[in-house]
């Protein structure tokens, strides 16, 4: 199987890193060598390997018939729509971890798929390495899920643990967690909770069966938060959290966004640095929990391998129909607490 991947940045990098560390086994289960043919980039990469594969023109990847999968992993809603869209449209299956993609066109996205006969897989779109939409999508299937709490940014809930543990300074943990490559591109997303917000939104898409619209969801961020807070915090024996939340009540679904105080016997009280965990209340499992590397280069990109073995192995249509086209209208969570 040949490749194509679309962004050389840290997730696409991983992506390489992956396919190539691993490769024995990821052949050996996918009874096939995937080979990374083109890697699309605006930039050169003089004295890498990787330059051969680099191209700067999307068509050359679209009208290559040998492309099988196209890798989209270079995040923002534009370009990748378009070049998710056509190769959709071409017939080729993609494999993406933008969140921000499959939150806004998730549904249109899944039923171009469906038609083309062909795979759309983000995994890595949600808690990066944690496969949590396999869990709810594959996985779940026999249960209501009553309620999704999850720790669902990678990057706030770094820069929280150190300024509890540690009284760091927000700024600085910030500038950290950039550093590090968890943080978005423009990291006002994890600070504001539109990265959660959009990851809470695909979770409550599957498991509704319905879209839900990620602008319909109260969504607050931790840019309010202090490091003085995070110290009162403690001094009352509790912790805050940027926690994202949907929860089924008498067949309505809520969802919200925001930083809350957690006492120590909470399950995500201790969830720490850039790890995600996703509490899951089925209402047959009872309680479930899972917990993992949420962000960065390979943690992400392990995802991303494990959809593209899905393709080639032939399963992803199975766990594909995650969501049909019809709208699910949330309830206003702020109704509630008056
Ligand atoms: N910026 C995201 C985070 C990356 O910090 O969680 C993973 O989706």
């Amino acid at each position: 199987m040949k490749i194509a991947v679309l962004g050389y940045g840290t997730v696409g990098s991983g992506v390489v890193e992956v396919l190539d560390v691993n490769q024995k086994l990821i052949a050996s289960r996918a009874k096939e060598k995937i080979e990374v043919k083109y890697v699309l980039d605006l930039r050169n990469f003089p004295g890498d390997k990787i330059q051969e594969k680099i191209v700067h023109d999307y068509e050359i990847i679209l009208n290559d018939p040998e492309i099988g999968i196209v890798v989209e992993v270079m995040g923002g809603v534009e370009p990748a729509n378009t070049f998710v869209r056509k190769a959709l449209e071409a017939g080729k299956s993609v494999v993406t971890s933008n969140k921000a993609l499959v939150a806004k066109h998730g549904s249109a996205l899944l039923k171009t798929a469906r038609e083309k006969n062909v795979n759309f897989l983000f995994e890595a779109s949600v808690g990066g390495g944690i496969p949590i939409l396999r869990a709810l999508g594959s996985s779940l299937t026999g249960d209501e899920i009553e309620e999704i709490a999850g720790i669902l940014n990678g990057t706030t809930n770094y820069m929280m643990t150190r300024m509890f543990y540690e009284g760091a300074n927000y700024e600085e943990v910030l500038r950290e967690a950039q550093k590090n490559g968890f943080a978005e591109a423009d990291p006002t997303a994890d600070v504001e909770g539109q990265d959660a917000c959009r990851k809470i939104a695909i979770l409550a898409s599957i498991i509704s069966g319905k879209y839900v619209d990620f602008e319909e969801i109260y969504t607050e961020g931790i840019t309010k938060i202090t490091t003085e807070d995070m110290q009162y915090a403690k001094a009352l024996g509790m912790n805050i959290k940027l926690l994202a939340e949907c929860k089924h009540v008498d067949g309505t679904l809520y969802a919200g966004v925001a930083p809350v105080l957690l006492h120590a016997e909470h399950p995500l009280y201790s969830v720490n640095g850039v790890f995600n965990a996703v509490f899951v209340k089925g209402n047959m499992l009872g309680d479930a929990m899972f917990y993992g590397s949420g962000a960065g280069k390979l943690p992400t990109a392990s995802a991303v391998v494990a959809d593209i073995v899905a393709v080639v192995q032939n399963q992803g249509r199975d766990i594909m129909n995650f969501w049909s086209e019809e709208k699910l209208t949330l309830e206003d969570r702020s109704k509630t607490s008056k």
